[in-house]
């Protein structure tokens, strides 16, 4: 089988980005939302997303228009009725999915494949909501969905080989690298990574260091590209912890049990990177990051420049800030004139010091140029002063002969005794 259409339900964190990657690729794409305002919203998000390619000169604005050209937006669930395959991107909610994949069983054609995004249910129990088990299996992608490379493709016990390889190809075909597995909660990344999360919160929890240590021993002793509390916030305390219970529901090992500490941030109201996607509230403050603005710290400092710039650009500037801002810019080009002048004044000053200083120096050494060594030694010392005069020029002091031609000499050194110098000293 040959996938040539496929049907995203969702369109969310997750969906959008399934859609969008599948577009792009070149498949027609129809994406089913609860009502106009989701779909809008998530359509809103995949144009940024693309337009932001075309502004960084990763894609042409053709090569945009042509992805949205396959996008097609909906709310009806009939409007998926000829797609091969059908990627289930909903809230993460037993229930809804039961209710969701009945109503896709009914509407799609007999041979369409039917994916759940899930994280954390069973593949085999969603299949059960179907009546095509065998074309049910796991497509688990990873946030942001275009730009992570990896796909887990999960097998039940009645998967068809035939539904597994037309979605291994098609994973392929989007530019994913696949990887294949069994029906078990948290498949591969999870079952790997939440109990590495959850020990970071304990250890923590423990007083072991702080969070900052323990963040950047793991990125700088193992090489990860974030600390595991900053992954903790990124993912979301409340969609961290209900993982947790979820997969130590399953397997009962105490690696999987949420630490005190988490389940009291989250009963706080502590939801940090999760809340938005959910939209279930509470405070965006996490382990790491303090809350207050739209992402956790230092994802890279890039993508947090440009949301806050992002952010300032939608701020509505008001009358009274741009009065504000110019008598802000007044005073700073004020200080800054002052500045200059000051500067000019002390370079004035210091031309005028060297040139007086020069002036002092030609004087001294009568016009001669004064050589290096001259400076370091007392300028106006006995020896050098009786040495420079120049005797001469000098009109004769009546019954005194020069120092040197009259032999008179130091009591200490023997030199010449002149004109400041006394023989008595
Ligand atoms: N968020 C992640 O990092 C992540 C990663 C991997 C897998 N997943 C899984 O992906 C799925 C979606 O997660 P998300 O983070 O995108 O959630 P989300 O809350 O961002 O998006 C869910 C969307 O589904 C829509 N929806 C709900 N019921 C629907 C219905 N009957 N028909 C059509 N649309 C419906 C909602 O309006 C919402 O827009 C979940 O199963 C989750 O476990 C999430």
């Amino acid at each position: 089988m040959v996938i040539r259409k496929v049907g995203v339900v969702g369109c969310g964190l997750m969906g959008s980005g399934i859609a969008q990657v599948s577009a792009q690729a070149g498949f027609p794409t129809v994406v089913r939302e609860i009502n106009a305002g989701a779909l809008e919203k998530g359509l809103g998000s995949i144009r940024r997303f693309l337009q932001g390619g075309v502004d960084k000169g990763k894609m042409t604005a053709e090569s945009m228009q042509q992805t949205l050209g396959k996008l097609e937006g909906t709310t009806e669930i009939a409007k998926l009725a000829d797609c091969d395959l059908v990627v289930e991107a909903a809230t993460e909610n037993l229930d809804l999915k039961r209710e969701l994949l009945g109503a896709l069983d009914s509407a799609l054609k007999p041979d369409a494949i039917v994916a759940s995004n899930t994280s954390s249910l069973s593949i085999t129990e969603l299949g059960t909501f179907t009546k095509r088990p065998e074309r049910v299996l796991g497509l688990h992608f990873f946030n942001p969905v275009p730009l992570m490379k990896l796909v887990e493709v999960v097998r039940t016990v009645r998967t068809s080989d035939e539904a597994l390889e037309a979605v291994n190809q098609w994973c392929v075909a989007i530019g994913k690298t696949v990887v294949n597995c069994g029906d078990s909660t948290g498949f591969v990344v999870n079952r790997l990574l939440v109990p590495y999360m959850l020990d970071a919160i304990r250890v923590f929890e423990q007083g072991l260091a702080s969070r900052d240590d323990i963040d950047n021993a793991m990125k700088l002793g193992c090489g990860y590209p974030m600390g595991p509390l900053f992954l903790t916030d990124y993912v979301g305390l409340d969609t961290t912890y209900s993982i947790a219970g979820i997969m130590f529901e399953e397997f009962k090992e105490p690696r999987f049990a949420a630490p005190p500490l988490l389940k009291r941030m989250v009963l706080a109201g502590r939801r940090s990177r999760g809340v938005g996607a959910s939209g279930s509230g509470g405070s965006r403050a996490g382990f790491r990051f303090r809350g207050g603005g739209a992402h956790p710290p230092g994802m890279a400092v890039l993508r947090a420049l440009r949301l806050r710039s992002r952010a300032g650009r939608r701020r509505r500037i008001q009358p009274r800030d741009r009065a504000r801002d110019r008598r802000a810019a007044r005073r700073r080009a004020g200080i800054l004139a002052g500045r200059v002048r000051g500067i000019r004044a002390a370079r004035g000053a210091a031309r005028a010091g060297r040139r007086s200083l020069r002036r002092v120096r030609r004087d001294r050494t009568g016009g001669r140029r004064e050589r290096r060594g001259d400076r370091h030694r007392a300028p106006w010392g006995r020896r050098r002063a009786a040495s420079r005069r120049d005797h001469s020029s000098r009109p004769p002091v009546p019954g005194r002969r020069p120092a040197r031609s009259a032999g008179r000499r130091s009591r200490r050194s023997g030199e010449a005794v002149g004109m400041s110098t006394s023989c008595i000293t």
